[in-house]
Order: structure tokens, then C-alpha cells, then sequence
């Protein structure tokens, strides 16, 4: 297999050696930001947004980023065709740097790894998830920070419920999973997604603008008494595009899952990455 390369503190290392010190302060006190964008066939998919966004988190937690935009991808463009991955996941992540003392803030590390897609994007909705509730706010929850403490937490628990992930809420209010944002359809077919104290997702913004074709949207809150009429749930992630939700807290939702909404939805989006991916093919493109 050839060497996997990650790019780290200005140069790229074979990613077996790759390392920060212990005196980063993403080590010692978990601070940090990152972003996670993938690629199908070499082409990096809606990475203006994931960059965008990269950006506004590292001003949110006070890192210079201490590269430009354009320097940047030509960094991410050097690490492809190096390790020559075509359908990848690629993360950058920007450290709080090495703190004098351990607690104050310091010049940022940056590192790029790459590695192979975990799960494949296919046109039809991947198996159903079950969800569990659980009382949790993200600290910062607009900035992509690389605290995911009660998630990794949560796992056992998670487990013992026979549930695939657990659904954040506060107060009462539905925020997001973890690594995922939520939408439910209501009884009048409309998509509704949180839209406050959660992570601005790039693929929720996607399936907003191209739900907003056929379906009315909405952004605001959906308490926990709402999910028990929801006709669909669903989440959203770059990684997993949208995973269907059958049960919550172990009640049902809907009649069916995946739900029409859903499938369309999963479908729409999948041509859109083709169509970024495979920008001369018209088998994918909807008509
Ligand atoms: C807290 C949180 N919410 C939502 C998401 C989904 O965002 P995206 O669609 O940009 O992957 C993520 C992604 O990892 C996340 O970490």
C-alpha cells in the first residue's frame, strides 16, 4: 500500500509519523477547531462552504488561521496527489498551539490528514437509525471545536439503549446529534430543522435549498412533545448525507422509514455531488 501522507506544521509526513507535542493545548485543556470535507473522484465536494466555515470557527475560538484561502487548497490540492485517495474524507484541524504554560493561548498548529471514504454515498437512504434523547449543550455550538466529550461519553449508554446515537436537547428543545443535524416533516409536510444553538451544517444548508424546491422548510424549534407527531425524522452529516430515523426514545416515528421526504431528499442530494464529482456525465444529472 503506498505511504499515506498528513500534512502537519508545514510540511507532509508520512501519516504513521505524524505528531504534535504534549505541551498543545488540544492536549492539554481540548482546545481546538477543525472541518470535515470529503472527495469523490479527486473532486473536494462544497469545499468553499466547509472553508467558510473552517474560517468563522477559528475566529470564533481566537486562532489565526495563518494561511490564506487559496493557500490552503493549494495545500489540500499537494496532499491529494500525494496520497491519490479519490473518494476521501479530509480534515483540517487548527490546534491551540504550544501554550508556554499549559493554559494560554499560542500560535496554532495546523494538520491535514486524508483518508479513504468509511461510508459509501449511495442514491437510496442507508438502514434506519434509533435515536436517544439526552439534556446537552454544546459550549460554542455555532464553532466546529474538536470537544465531542459527552458524545464519547455517551457510547455505552447509547448502547445499552440499542440505539445507533443519541439526539441533544436543552430545556426541552431539540438541537442536533452529535456529529449530525435533525429535521422532522410535519403532519403539513413541512421540513423543520432547529435553528439555534447547534452547528450550521454544510449538507443541512444543502438539503434546506433544495428541499425549498418542492417542500416548505422551516428553521425554529421543535420541542421533544413535537417528535411525537413528526411523520419523518431524519439526520444529516457530510460523512453519512441522510440517515433515516425510525425510533426515538424508542417510540416510532411515521409509518414508514425511510419516508418519502427523505428518499427524495437523499436522491437529490447524491445527484448534486455526482454532478460536482462527474461534471460531464448527464446519467446522474435530474431532470
Ligand atoms: C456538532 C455537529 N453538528 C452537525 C454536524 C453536521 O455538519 P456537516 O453537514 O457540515 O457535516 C457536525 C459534523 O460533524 C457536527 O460536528
Amino acid at each position: 500500500m503506498n505511504t499515506l501522507f498528513t500534512y502537519v506544521r508545514d510540511s507532509f509526513i508520512p501519516a504513521d509519523q505524524a505528531s504534535l507535542l504534549i505541551g498543545d493545548l488540544s492536549i492539554q485543556r481540548g482546545y481546538g477547531i477543525f472541518d470535515f470535507f470529503k472527495t469523490l473522484d479527486h473532486k473536494p465536494i462544497f469545499l468553499d462552504d466547509h472553508l467558510d466555515r473552517l474560517f468563522h470557527s477559528a475566529a470564533q475560538l481566537r486562532l489565526p488561521v495563518g494561511k490564506t484561502r487559496e493557500e490552503l487548497k493549494t495545500i489540500i490540492d499537494q496532499l491529494q496527489r500525494k496520497n491519490n485517495i479519490p473518494d476521501s474524507g479530509i480534515r483540517i484541524t487548527l490546534t491551540g498551539g504550544y501554550s508556554p504554560d499549559g493554559y494560554s493561548l499560542s500560535q496554532p498548529n495546523l494538520i491535514i490528514t486524508q483518508q479513504p471514504l468509511l461510508f459509501p454515498i449511495s442514491p437510496e437512504c442507508p438502514k434506519p437509525f434509533r435515536l436517544v434523547t439526552w439534556p446537552h449543550q454544546r459550549q460554542l455550538p455555532e464553532t466546529k471545536t474538536i470537544d465531542y466529550l459527552m458524545a464519547i461519553w455517551l457510547q455505552p449508554y447509547i448502547r445499552e439503549q440499542g440505539a445507533d446515537d443519541v439526539l441533544y436537547h436543552y430545556d426541552g428543545v431539540i438541537t442536533e446529534c452529535p456529529r449530525c443535524n435533525f429535521f422532522i416533516v410535519t403532519d403539513d409536510d413541512t421540513l423543520v430543522t432547529p435553528a439555534r444553538n447547534m452547528l450550521k451544517g454544510i449538507t443541512r444548508m444543502k438539503v434546506l435549498q433544495l428541499a425549498g424546491t418542492k417542500l416548505k422548510t422551516e428553521a425554529r424549534d421543535i420541542t421533544l412533545e413535537e417528535l411525537r407527531t413528526a411523520k419523518e425524522a431524519f439526520i444529516t452529516s457530510t460523512g453519512k448525507h441522510i440517515v433515516p430515523v425510525s425510533h426515538i426514545d424508542g417510540h416510532p416515528i411515521g409509518q414508514i422509514t425511510p419516508g418519502p421526504a427523505a428518499q427524495w431528499l437523499n436522491g437529490q442530494l447524491y445527484r448534486l455531488v455526482q454532478d460536482i464529482s462527474h461534471p460531464h456525465s448527464h446519467q446522474t444529472t435530474s431532470k
